[in-house]
């Protein structure tokens, strides 16, 4: 794999997950450390879109602890049910957060955070860790990001076995 992406700046937000999903998946093929892995693909997303924060937090018994991110500095852990994350991990599903101020709960890691996405990586049913976007805009992800989004939680799966 070319240590390169090679997308395209001019094209929609939908088409440049469409460029990247492959290059994804060609960078994690044949790498079996998980932490090079999700460093990778951190990497990749706020290289592709300029996102202010990307990152991931992995289970660790009762609580999401940091793990490989690109962005400023962030908690450490959080716990299950708690903010964004925690809610991610409880209800198994992604949530899209358009304004972070009127999400109950939500930890602000930083006040320039806006926006944010969480997805779930579910591995034999169980939340093994969360994908945590974050946004310096209000309402900036929709369902293109929510689709692309979860096709890279998908692809990284394996990752965690
Ligand atoms: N806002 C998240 C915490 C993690 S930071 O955004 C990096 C939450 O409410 O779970």
């Amino acid at each position: 794999m070319a240590e390169e992406l090679n997308i395209s700046t001019s094209a929609s937000k939908k088409e440049r997950y469409t460029q990247l999903i492959p290059q994804i998946s060609a960078l994690i093929e044949g790498e079996s450390s998980l932490i090079a892995n999700l460093a990778n693909v951190a990497a990749a997303l706020r290289q592709t879109f300029g996102f202010f924060w990307v990152g991931f937090y992995l289970v660790d018994e009762n609580e999401l602890v940091l793990g490989p991110f690109q962005g400023d500095i962030a908690c450490t852990r959080i716990g299950f049910g708690k903010g964004v994350c925690g809610t991610s991990w409880k209800e198994k599903k992604t949530i899209i957060v358009p304004n972070v101020d009127e999400f109950p709960g939500h930890i602000a890691c930083s006040s320039a955070s806006r926006s944010e996405i969480v997805i779930p990586i579910i591995s034999e049913k169980e939340v093994v860790a969360v994908l945590d976007v974050d946004s310096h805009i209000l309402n900036d992800f929709d369902d293109h990001d929510r689709i692309g989004l979860e096709k890279i939680a998908t692809l990284i799966t394996p990752c965690f076995k």
